[in-house]
């Protein structure tokens, strides 16, 4: 244990109308800050988790963290990207720049404006996360490598509509209680199984409500040494925390095998010296239904291939054995790119001290593991938290 989540803050995910990343990272910044107990002079080091690629003209973001306060004028920091896993990588970073000693306190804010552009221009913008050389011309944007690598999936153990639909009603259910979450409504089981007008097919097998949806909102980190920590309001504090990239192509891979986010939870497991069922909970990432099937076998819940049987038995329920994306996940919560994995620590920090909004807390939530994936599960982080007291 190197660090801990000492504040954090999360806005409201949705289409914000009237915002810009500039306000929403000043609100995430200030309420993180005060929510730690510390003064805008007590951080030392910024990291901004922004994907942008064309989602705003405004592409440089490291500096729009210090409109929060004149404290904060001077600080060093730095726009962190990693695709979809921006949030995580800005996280991490902040984690080595704690390890190397070179700050008290870390400032980490997830943000992305995606709704300027419409969902067929935010998919040109997404679909640079993908190996453009041989990948860009695939049609749907992201959603369209999701389809081709679900349809993959469909092709070697079966067509799994069934279960994809089910996880869509379980982010739905969950996500209905979260306040912070994108989409607060419940979807039934037809709606989400049966295509139609109101949810026709996007790519290949995955239908609308397959996806996350196109989002904006930011969430805010206060990380710092334990040491410092143990004085503090509240402490959460990382038991593992593993970055594990693979390579872009999917041409080089097998691709439904998902040995990025494998390895990622193995080492992260190892680390934390516990079994995957010693969880009480994971955020994983669902930037589609058929992403979190294939998530439940990469960290070891099911065989290859078995993935449904988490979903059909119930064991990622809210009161399962290892209840996945409590929270309403990317699918519900919404998926502002540099946000997401900020946001699924902040979840995850809230549950472990006991903070999560009614009707979401966990009644036993002692630990609990983050995945954040960036790309088609290229870059691959995993965290694992616990309260530190
Ligand atoms: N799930 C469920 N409902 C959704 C939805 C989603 N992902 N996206 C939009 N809707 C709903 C809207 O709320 C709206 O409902 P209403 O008619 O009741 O108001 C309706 O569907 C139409 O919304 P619209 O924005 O016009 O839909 P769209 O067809 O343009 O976009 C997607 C839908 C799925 C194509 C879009 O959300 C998308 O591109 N998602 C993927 C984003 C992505 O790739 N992220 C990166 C992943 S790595």
């Amino acid at each position: 244990m190197t660090a801990c989540i000492v504040g954090w803050s999360h806005g409201k995910f949705g289409k914000l109308d009237g915002e810009t990343s500039e306000s929403l990272i000043v609100k995430a910044a200030s309420e993180a800050i005060a929510h730690a107990g510390i003064e805008p002079k007590d951080v030392d080091v910024i990291y901004v988790g922004n994907m942008n690629g064309g989602f705003v003209r405004q592409e440089f973001h490291s500096s729009l963290p210090l409109q929060t306060h004149p404290d904060l004028r001077f600080k060093p920091s730095t726009r962190v990207e990693n695709a979809c896993a921006t949030g995580s990588a800005a996280i991490h970073m902040g984690l080595n720049t704690l390890a190397a000693g070179k700050a008290r306190f870390v400032l980490v804010v997830g943000v992305e404006k995606m709704t300027e552009l419409n969902s067929a221009q935010a998919g040109e913008v997404l679909i640079k996360a993908s190996y453009v050389a041989e990948e860009a011309n695939i049609e749907a944007g992201f959603a369209g490598i999701f389809g081709k690598i679900t349809s993959a999936y469909f092709q070697r153990y079966g067509d799994k509509s069934d279960a994809l639909a089910k996880i869509a009603v379980k982010a739905h259910r969950n996500g209905a209680k979260n306040p912070y979450a994108h989409f607060q409504k419940e979807f039934a089981y037809e709606f989400c199984r049966t295509p139609s007008d109101k949810n026709p097919f996007v790519a290949g097998p995955l239908k609308r409500t397959d996806c996350s949806p196109v989002t904006d909102g930011a969430a805010a980190v206060i990380l710092t040494d334990v040491g410092t920590a143990l004085g503090m309001k509240q402490a959460i504090a990382f038991r593992a925390a593993e970055h594990v990239n693979d390579f872009l192509p999917m041409s080089r891979r097998d691709i439904i095998k998902f040995e990025g986010p494998q390895l990622a939870w193995q080492r992260a497991l190892k680390s934390a010296h516990l079994d995957l069922l010693d969880l009480s909970f994971v955020e994983s990432h669902d930037c589609f239904t058929s992403a979190e099937l294939i998530e439940y076998e990469a960290m070891g819940l099911t065989a290859p291939g078995e993935g449904e049987r988490a979903i059909h038995e119930g064991w990622v329920e809210r009161d399962g054995k290892l209840p996945v994306n409590v929270s309403g996940g990317l699918k519900a919560k919404g998926h502002p790119v540099g946000a997401t994995g900020v946001s699924m620590h902040v979840m995850t920090a809230m549950q472990l001290a006991g903070t999560a909004p009614e009707g979401l807390q966990l009644p036993k939530a002692k630990l609990g593991g983050v995945f954040n994936m960036g790309g088609a599960a290229v870059a691959n982080y995993v965290s694992i938290l616990e309260p530190l007291r």
